[in-house]
């Protein structure tokens, strides 16, 4: 498996023969200076995790585009289907959707979800993780925005993840210490992707030293990728 950190909680797997982008907020995220024509280049599927603009980003354009199939909760799907999206596999908190070569289960996130246009509050479902098992890869947990919570041990026991995506940048989600002390309560991962940090100056924690601090001398490995780097795992 191949995965890619596009900046804040925006990743890009290739496992397989499916190419899956996570909350692929490119255009309008303040770190992403990448070729955006290559990251989402023969895109299969698109995971969103929650309702926020920093999550949906690019995904109606990227799924108009490739035809890749959207998959999130049902509110999600249904709004990006008004905005011309026809490939939708919905699901919700707790469920299994098979998207061909893997699956991807919703789990709980302690977070919010809906969005605001023209000044319009929109409903968006609840918040989510989720988990990625592919017969050919390492099963992945990404945890979309979300405190800690003590059900977490419900996923590890459940699931089994060995990769996880963690949010670190503290005031919309967990901070470097917690994402941390969530690893060493509730996971067994192999290796741990801290995400939602250094996007937005001033709010967010600027750099993933202080979870890599936290998890110093942890059995689980660190994997601090750089912007666009791709790591075969
Ligand atoms: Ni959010
Ligand atoms: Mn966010």
């Amino acid at each position: 498996m191949k995965l890619t950190w596009l900046g804040h909680s925006a990743v890009r797997l290739e496992m397989g023969s499916s190419v899956i982008l996570i909350d692929p907020f490119l255009k309008g995220s303040p770190t992403f200076k990448g070729d955006y024509e290559a990251v989402t280049a023969g895109v299969t599927h698109i995971i969103v995790t929650h309702g926020h603009d920093d999550h949906v980003g690019d995904t109606a354009e990227i799924a108009v585009r490739t035809g890749a199939q959207v998959i999130s909760n049902y509110e999600i799907c249904t709004w990006l289907c008004g905005q011309g999206v026809t490939k939708i596999n919905p699901g919700n908190t707790g469920g299994t959707v098979p998207c061909g070569e893997f699956t991807v289960t919703f789990t709980q996130a302690l977070h919010s979800s809906g969005t605001v246009k023209d000044g319009q509050s929109i409903y968006l479902g609840n918040p989510n993780g989720v988990v990625i098992k592919h017969p050919k890869a390492q099963t992945i947990y990404h945890a979309g925005d979300t405190d800690v919570f003590g059900d977490m041990t419900i996923i590890d026991e459940l699931h089994r993840p060995k990769i996880g995506f963690l949010p670190i940048g503290d005031r919309f989600t967990m901070s470097a210490e917690t994402a941390a002390f969530a690893v060493k309560r509730f996971f067994n991962f192999e290796t741990v992707v801290p995400i939602h940090y250094a996007t937005f100056e001033g709010y967010l924690a600027p750099n993933a030293d202080g979870f890599v601090k936290a998890l110093a001398g942890h059995k689980t490995r660190v994997l601090v990728p750089d912007l666009l780097e791709a790591v075969t795992i």
